[in-house]
């Protein structure tokens, strides 16, 4: 066996503890596959004294992440702190400086920092590491970056935030409203700090942007990330997607085309039969197409200790034996900066109305849809009581920019009690 690889943790929360833990209870199996220890020299952390249920006697421990980042017997800084900025950066950065690989959870870091880290890291030599960032526990990353290396990737999509799926999901199958599931989730733990984060999209769109850029080999930008989050989801769209036989998943989708690089992280309808619409609470899902392997489906839980201790341990084990990759799958220098494009792929959609219930109304929105080259395929007209009377259509396909107009046109509309809801029905 050769020198054991030594680690030094910044950040000791759920996914920190789960790492101590898989390093102390399977020091063997670890030393065997990778023909060397695999050890913990440092930690650092908020709190020196909390109790977290794991021994940390044996390790140094540093208050300051830089110091344990830029620490002699550290190798590997594995940052589990978070935050796309402060402290995590400061000291990911420090720990390149000083010529440290780093293995890091942290997307919205990388989203945000990530072609400018990649740069920094391989004008050292250094290796920045990041599976358990997207989607947790399923390697996606290696799957992309490795395992599709032979294909042009055609598309990416994925549900990548299990809060996400979880209150869909759960409107779905009790028929609560969404704040109550909101709450319930919050209540469960599932909410990051900032609930934005999640039920806005963001973390997902952060997500979609680092598997863009290993898809597509661009320079990361979530910047140009469309996002629009769930929050204007009801339980009546919920119900009345299912009724045409679809369920509504935050979903994201990242394609190169000639035009740019499309990036959309949004609410979209998808058949209930599908991989996708058969996904179910916290999970997670990637779906990957290439020219040569065609489809993949990646399932799998996409947060908690283990499934995320999991995926930081792929990438320690890579380190650990001797297997190098480019932050993003190619050379930081080659990496393009891609031109941003919305999806003009016409697609059919699913609008939902309040109209005011008089004669014509329906003649009106009819009217302004046509007007603007929207052709119905479904509508229905659900059971009221009051003056408003709740209206679905289900459209054949069309573009985004006459669906914009005919949106616009149909809100001026006198008889429109509310803007309309307009979701992608994505086909998957
Ligand atoms: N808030 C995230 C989720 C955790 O719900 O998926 C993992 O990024």
């Amino acid at each position: 066996m050769t020198h054991p690889l030594r680690l030094g943790i910044a950040g000791l929360g759920t996914v920190g503890t789960g790492v101590v833990k898989i390093i102390r209870q399977k020091a063997n199996l670890l030393a065997e596959r990778a023909d060397r220890p695999v050890v913990i020299t440092a930690v650092s952390a908020r709190s020196r004294d909390k109790d977290r249920g794991v021994n940390l006697k044996d390790y140094a421990w540093e208050d300051d992440p830089v110091a344990l980042a830029t620490r002699d017997d550290v190798d590997v800084f594995v940052e589990l702190m978070g935050g796309s900025d402060g402290p995590a950066k400061a000291a990911t950065e420090a720990a390149i400086a000083a010529g440290k690989d780093v293995v890091t959870a942290n997307k919205a870091m990388l989203a945000h920092h990530g072609h400018a880290l990649a740069m920094a890291a391989e004008a050292a030599g250094r290796v920045i590491r990041f599976e358990a960032a997207v989607a947790g526990g399923i390697p996606v990353i290696k799957t992309l970056a490795e395992g599709l290396a032979g294909n042009e990737v055609t598309r990416v999509m994925g549900v990548m935030n299990g809060t996400c799926n979880y209150i869909l999901t759960r409107m779905q199958s009790a028929g609560l409203p969404y704040d109550d599931v909101f709450e319930e989730a919050n209540q469960l733990g599932y909410l990051e700090a900032d609930p934005t984060l999640d039920v806005g999209g963001i973390d997902a769109g952060h997500k979609l942007s680092l598997l863009a850029a290993i898809a597509f080999g661009t320079q990361v930008d979530f910047d140009a990330v469309e996002l629009d989050g769930i929050e204007r989801i009801t339980i009546d769209d919920i119900h009345q997607a299912a009724d045409m036989g679809y369920r509504i998943k935050l979903l994201g989708v990242a394609q190169l085309t000639g035009r740019g690089l499309e990036q959309r992280m949004s609410p979209c309808l998808v058949p209930d039969t599908s991989p996708l619409g058969q996904l179910e609470g916290g999970t997670n899902m990637c779906v990957l197409e290439g020219d040569a392997v065609e489809q993949i489906v990646l399932r799998g839980p996409g947060a908690g200790e283990g499934p995320t201790a999991s995926a930081v341990m792929g990438d320690v084990m890579d380190i650990a034996r001797g297997f190098r990759m480019s932050v993003f799958g190619r050379p930081a220098a080659g990496l393009t900066k891609a031109k941003p494009a919305q999806a003009v792929t016409p697609a059919p959609y699913y609008l939902r109305m309040a109209l005011e219930d008089k004669p014509g109304a329906m003649a009106k929105i009819a009217t302004v849809l046509g007007e603007n080259g929207v052709s119905i395929d479904r509508m229905r007209q659900y059971q009221h009581d009051g003056s408003t009377a709740p209206v679905l259509i289900v459209t054949h396909k069309v573009t985004r920019n006459d669906l914009d107009h005919a949106l616009a046109a149909m809100d001026e509309l006198d008889v429109m009690k509310e803007t309309p809801v307009a979701l992608r029905i994505e086909t998957v």
